[in-house]
């Protein structure tokens, strides 16, 4: 049977998304969140205790994130009934006498919800996944180590799918031309060669020198310099990018496009600078990758269909090219085997491809 995207959505409601910076919700503050096609609610309390749940007011479905907190509890802005941090109805101001019955009805649907790598993240379903293993954030030591700088990028939305967004990250044949304003004058369309392999977790991995070495076009400024290049992908959806420059200095990028609808997402994203990093300041890093994002946001908004067909044989599948769509290719085979993981034996085969 083929996979839908209901089966997409289903599995990803399972993992941990991000739904917002943590810088952007302050004790004390509300705000409003879309993910996997549900609307929510993201409340901070003065305490620092998170709250995430369904948007709609249980009386008359106004939308709490219009509301705010008071007095320890987030008050909705219609009629002011009052939820703590549990989602627990406290109070309701009209109803003269208290009512545990309506108290209790009135309950937020809520979900988990975590501050980690400075973003808020959302888990939409506690069951575990298909393989029967609950989806854990991945480690990136560098985001936690104090000695490297580390800043955010503004959340930036695509329109266009999730896996439009991973797909072009895996990429570096576009460089010398959807990026021809910031890294393509420098770079080479031709790939070196890559050592792409699937990784024990399920996710996948390449290892390539950075391909804007060898132009002979333009001298490659720092950032466009970097001689080492390892992309990660932790499935479903969270890819790092570890840039290695010959002077020691290390730069790592997280990218989690978080799915809103099936065809949109908003793109969180960061960047750790280690220690001493010989070139622009972070701000101007920061200013740079931005520009980077925007040439990638227009490019996969281009993209049709919105979003990569789940199953193989379909529109966007049978012209992908090797080497340079090659880990494209097995980004899709390692998400079909995440989303209907196979029997033991046939899932322990082994996958290398070496380009
Ligand atoms: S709709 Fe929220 S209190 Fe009435
Ligand atoms: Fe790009």
């Amino acid at each position: 049977m083929e996979l839908t995207e209901d089966d997409v959505f289903a599995a990803l409601r399972r993992t941990w998304q991000p739904v917002a910076r943590a810088l952007d919700l302050a004790p004390g503050s509300v705000i409003g969140a879309t993910l996997l096609e549900t609307e929510l609610v993201v409340a901070r309390f003065a305490d620092g205790r998170l709250l995430a749940a369904d948007v709609a007011c249980p009386h008359k479905g106004a939308r709490l994130s219009a509301g705010c907190i008071r007095d320890g509890e987030l008050m909705c802005a219609y009629h002011g009934w009052r939820f703590n941090a549990a989602g627990a109805c406290q109070s309701i101001p009209s109803l003269l006498e208290p009512n545990a019955e309506k108290l209790a009805l009135s309950h937020l649907r809520t979900y988990a919800v975590q501050e980690r790598y400075g973003f808020i993240w959302v888990k939409l379903a506690a069951a575990p996944l298909g393989d029967g293993r609950t989806h854990e954030l991945p480690s990136v030591p560098e985001f936690e180590d104090a000695h490297w700088s580390y800043v955010l990028g503004p959340p930036t939305p695509f329109n266009s799918g999730w896996r439009r967004e991973v797909e072009n990250y895996l990429d570096m044949t576009h460089f010398a031309f959807a990026h021809a304003a910031t890294l393509g004058k420098a770079a080479d369309h031709r790939l070196p060669p890559m050592d792409i392999r699937a990784t024990d977790d399920g996710g996948f991995q390449m290892d390539a020198p950075f391909p804007a070495l060898a132009s002979p076009h333009e001298q490659p400024g720092k950032l466009q310099s970097a001689h080492h290049r390892r992309q990660r992908g932790y499935l479903p959806n969270f890819t790092t990018i570890r840039q290695s420059f010959a002077d020691g200095d290390e730069r790592v990028l997280l990218h989690v496009p978080s799915p809103r609808t099936r065809t949109s997402c908003t793109v969180f994203w960061s960047l750790a600078i280690s220690p001493d990093f010989r070139g622009p300041p972070a701000t101007a890093q920061l200013e740079f990758a931005v520009r980077v994002l925007d040439e990638d946001r227009r490019m996969c908004e281009s993209q049709l269909p919105a979003e990569v067909p789940i199953n193989p044989g379909r529109s966007g599948w049978g012209v992908l090219v090797t080497p340079g769509d090659t880990l494209a290719n097995l980004f899709q085979r390692q998400l079909r085997r995440w989303l209907r993981p196979a029997p033991a034996a046939t899932a322990a085969s082994p996958l290398i491809l070496n380009t």
